[in-house]
């Protein structure tokens, strides 16, 4: 969406992942609070987005969207007040239908009075979910939002979440910042590399202005190991998907956060060219020795080296497969270690990788020179 938003993907929290409705002001004050005193705010992570639940389940005498008053007495543009005023910025909640996931009200047919509420409040974020969607197409139902935002005076995040119905990715372009490729992600193994396959399918679609979404971040809530979350971290930073946190980040592990702050991962997310990488090269029983690569400004390279298999192996990128002519040098950092572990690799490179775990890394041409040896 042309909207000047979104030049590369957007980095922040939700409540939902962790917190899902036990959610009030004060979490997302003490999040605001943790984001700046760990120093993640300062890597990037500048969104505070509230999910479902922070609204009454209805609406006033006048037809508007009230926040609940046991958990957000102090209402939502104080929340917005209070992360602006700390650099950040804030996010919200609704439904392209006539209710939220949980039952609250929607904004299908009311979305222009919404997005001038959400604008008052001085909103920077629309998260709009799929729910109760009267079985209109999400063709339909999610462009009215738009023009509501567009019209609301405020610029305002537009984060599309119909969970891959449709194949957004053919339409949500002109509609949305990024829009969802599949259903939720659950805090297992087994649904994070599902949904990065799903996702990888529309690689070609994403771009500066709009992010194929593969769903929020699970690091952090306990349901994989420390190496399974690096992966997960790696491979979402790599197909340039939204880096929205989604633990407790009040009581984070050192793990959690030496995975969440990796600058040279974070780095290769928001690098300028905005080029989702993708998987491109498998081997082993299943295919479960994998290459993921993509390209990044200044002719580099960004290249994960992901074993989904169950023992340790050792995998190897080919310049074949990662689209490099032959005779081509490169030097290779390894964005886990913080080290270069070649400098003169030629034709191949590779490592050993435990089993589910993931290296990363940057390959840079050592000379222009060399680049036009064939
Ligand atoms: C479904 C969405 O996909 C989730 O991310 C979350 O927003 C829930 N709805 C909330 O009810």
């Amino acid at each position: 969406l042309n909207n000047g938003l979104a030049q590369t993907p957007q980095m922040g929290w939700n409540s939902w992942n962790f917190f899902a409705c036990n959610i009030n002001e004060t979490v997302i004050k003490e999040t605001a609070d943790a984001l700046i005193s760990t120093g993640l705010a300062e890597l990037g992570y500048v969104y505070i987005n509230i999910d479902d639940c922070w609204s009454s389940p209805t609406r006033n005498s006048k037809g508007q969207l009230v926040p609940e008053p046991k958990t957000f007495p102090s209402g939502i543009n104080a929340l917005a007040e209070y992360v602006h005023g700390k650099g950040l910025k804030l996010g919200i909640y609704s439904d392209a239908g006539v209710f939220t996931c949980q039952v609250r009200p929607g904004s299908l047919y009311h979305e222009s009075a919404d997005a001038k509420l959400f604008a008052s409040w001085d909103v920077d974020y629309l998260k709009y979910d799929n729910c109760y969607n009267l079985g209109i197409p999400p063709k339909e139902r999610y462009p009215p939002m738009r023009e509501a935002l567009n019209a609301s005076g405020r610029t305002i995040f537009y984060s599309l979440c119909e969970w891959g119905v449709d194949d957004p990715a053919l339409w949500a372009g002109k509609v949305g910042n990024s829009w969802r490729t599949t259903d939720d992600i659950n805090d297992t193994w087994a649904s994070m590399t599902t949904i990065a396959d799903l996702n990888d399918k529309w690689a070609a679609y994403a771009g500066p202005g709009g992010w194929n979404d593969p769903d929020m971040l699970e690091v952090g809530n306990g349901g994989m190991t420390y190496k399974e979350y690096r992966a997960h971290f790696s491979i979402w930073a790599l197909m340039k998907a939204p880096l929205l946190i989604g633990c407790d980040v009040r009581n984070m592990t050192a793990e959690t956060f030496e995975i969440l702050s990796n600058e040279e991962v974070i780095a290769v997310n928001q690098d300028p060219l905005g080029v989702q990488g993708r998987k491109v090269d498998v081997s082993g029983t299943d295919g479960c020795y994998q290459v993921w690569a993509g390209p990044l400004s200044g002719d580099r390279l960004t290249v994960a080296l992901w074993n989904r298999c169950s023992k340790a192996e050792t995998i190897t990128a080919t310049w074949e497969v990662l689209g490099l002519e032959s005779g081509i040098s490169v030097s290779v950092r390894d964005l886990w270690q913080h080290e270069e572990v070649a400098v003169d690799a030629v034709s191949s490179f590779g490592a050993r990788v435990d089993a589910h775990d993931c290296r990363m890394y940057i390959f840079t041409p050592r000379t222009a020179s060399l680049r036009y040896v064939a």
